[in-house]
């Protein structure tokens, strides 16, 4: 498995490809969008219905969400879209990530003592990296879609000038950040209302980002990266104690990369490559896993051995994994079944492993999960596909946005590692590979996936900072045991990323037993009282034509919808 630099790439397999293999490929004939908003798949069922195809839609969905959900994702922030078209079998990673801005330096968010100043780290222009997703929105459009990057930004700008009404998600996300943003009141006037959370039903209305976005709309990338978008980006974040410069915008790229794959159980998976962690650790998880008839175990033997696996994979992420335009990525020794087999002949089935018995222990804690980044999955009639997973990081990023611009700002700097082990805001322990560089993209577990058989294809991924690589693995098991997107989105969740040393259940995958029994390996177990995760997901039955589509239950504003072409929009998923 290599990854590269694909622009060039792109160029020479999709001529070749796209050319031969067009005629014979049959696809479902019908649509279907699960989003974490209903406006957003509505704005990527319009693109559809205007002749557009999945990656127009990927558009519209991902920059509708961009304004009616700006706790999670953002125009401000960054993603990965994985793309696939039927047509020729092209599948591709757009890294829309954001990278550190030239004058970034690795002790930037340090204190006299050498401990990580969390405050600079996660809050205000000095957390914000220089944003990708204007990048990736055009790229799609321009490389991939048949409508243009304006047809596919009109309903964005309309619910940005138009406005759109507050939810319970909104509110809670807001609750936990809404102090932070009283800070700027400029950005507080845009989301609050007044120094309140606004009430359900408050109707929030964008006028800048609505202009930003018309901007982008109208000149393309030089809509946002160049010019007065540009200027007023720039200026306020250098206002507020930011380090941005107008040469970091008009320098970034936006990159094509060749996604990981592997197989397992006569699936392939197509997942995120680095900077993602996430296709990497999942295909080291399923090597360890693979000898292993998992419905042959106990629920705690089952249990037990993916968080063994589980713990393996989030070591060596912790090691080896950053930027692969700035660190040797060991891919062949992490994505070999023979490394795996290593691996697997230290795990014990009737003992757990303590991380600390692995090397690189800094025996670090970690704080809860929140719920915000988005994720989208979605295909056309023709079979095109996209599972994009998108983020502002923090629930409404660093909770500041330049005057003038409605660009909420990300705060994914917090995904570097500030200092060697130090745990971000997730729990994420990492040492040099993810160290701040200038120009670097910060390590990411955002983790889209496609995977597919001749018979079924799934495409599914979801938020939640470190736990999303497992939230996936899980989903990706329970498709693989034959089950739909409805069981995939709901099923409760287990995780353990290595430090801290535990498993984490959600409540409703937690009884007394599961956990003495755990507890009898030698497992630490914590049962969460909150659930998280907001996967959506889109499932083709090739062999029946089905196609379904599901939202995440434990946040009510998600929606799935299948649209059967002629017949109109069909139901909910
Ligand atoms: O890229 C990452 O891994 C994180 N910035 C994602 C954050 C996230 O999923 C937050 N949602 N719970």
């Amino acid at each position: 498995m290599k990854v590269r630099c694909l622009t060039l790439f792109f160029a020479i397999i999709s001529l070749f490809g796209y050319a031969q293999a067009t005629a014979e490929v049959q696809g479902p004939g019908k649509a279907a969008i699960a989003s974490a908003h209903e406006l957003a798949t509505e704005a990527g069922l319009r693109i559809l219905d205007q002749g557009g195809n999945a990656f127009d839609a990927a558009v519209a969905v991902s920059a509708a969400l961009a304004v009616v959900e700006p706790a999670s994702s953002g125009i401000g922030g960054g993603g990965f879209w994985l793309l696939h078209r039927a047509a020729d079998d092209l599948s591709i990673m757009v890294d829309g990530r954001e990278t550190a801005p030239a004058a970034a330096t690795a002790d930037m968010y340090l204190d006299e003592d050498g401990r990580v100043d969390r405050d600079l780290a996660t809050n205000g222009p000095l957390a914000a990296g220089i944003p990708g997703a204007p990048a990736a929105w055009a790229h799609i459009a321009e490389q991939y879609g048949r409508l243009s990057l304006a047809d596919s930004l009109a309903p964005a700008i309309e619910l940005a000038e138009q406005g759109f009404e507050v939810d319970l998600k909104y509110q809670q996300l807001l609750n936990w950040r809404a102090h932070v943003m009283l800070r700027w009141p400029e950005t507080a006037a845009i989301f609050m209302d007044g120094e309140n959370v606004p009430d359900i039903g408050h109707r929030v209305i964008q006028t800048d980002l609505a202009a930003t976005l018309r901007a982008l709309a109208e000149q393309g990338l030089d809509g946002f990266y160049r010019g007065s978008v540009a200027e007023r980006l720039v200026a306020g974040v250098r206002d507020q104690g930011g380090i941005w410069t107008l040469e970091d915008l008009a320098g970034y790229r936006g990159v094509e990369r060749e996604p990981v794959r592997t197989e397992y159980r006569g699936y392939q998976l197509i997942t995120a490559s680095p900077p993602s962690s996430g296709g990497i650790a999942i295909a080291q998880i399923l090597n360890i896993i693979e000898p292993f008839d998992l419905a042959s175990l106990s629920r705690i033997e089952r249990v037990h051995l993916l968080s063994e696996a589980m713990r393996r994979a989030y070591r060596d992420r912790a090691l080896y994994l950053g930027d692969p335009d700035f660190v040797e990525i060991p891919y062949e020794m992490l994505l070999s079944p023979h490394y795996a087999a290593g691996l697997r002949a230290a795990i014990r089935l009737d003992r757990a492993t303590p991380s600390g018995m692995l090397a690189a222990d800094p025996g670090l804690l970690v704080r809860p999960e929140s719920d915000n980044t988005t994720h989208f999955s979605l295909i056309d009639a023709e079979g095109n596909m996209v599972s994009g997973t998108l983020t502002i990081n923090l629930p409404y990023g660093a909770a500041f946005a330049p005057p003038g611009t409605g660009v909420l700002l990300n705060n994914e700097m917090d995904d570097f590692a500030a200092a060697p082990g130090e745990p971000n805001a997730y729990g994420l322990i990492g040492f040099a590979a993810n160290a701040i560089e200038p120009g670097k993209r910060m390590l990411s577990s955002m983790t889209p996936t496609i995977v597919m058989s001749p018979d079924r294809v799934a495409v599914i991924g979801t938020p939640g900072g470190a736990r999303i690589i497992t939230m996936v693995l899980l989903g990706v098991l329970d498709f693989i045991d034959g089950n739909g997107p409805e069981s995939w989105v709901s099923m409760p969740r287990l995780h353990h990323q290595y430090q801290p040393d535990e498993i984490s259940l959600e409540r409703a995958a937690a009884d007394d037993e599961l956990k003495a029994g755990l507890e009898a390996l030698g497992h630490e177990v914590s049962v969460r009282a909150r659930p998280w995760g907001n996967m959506h997901g889109v499932m083709w039955d090739r062999t029946t034509g089905t196609v379904e589509a599901a939202h995440d239950p434990r946040w009510e504003s998600g929606s799935a919808v299948v649209a059967d072409g002629e017949a109109g929009r069909g139901g909910e998923g």
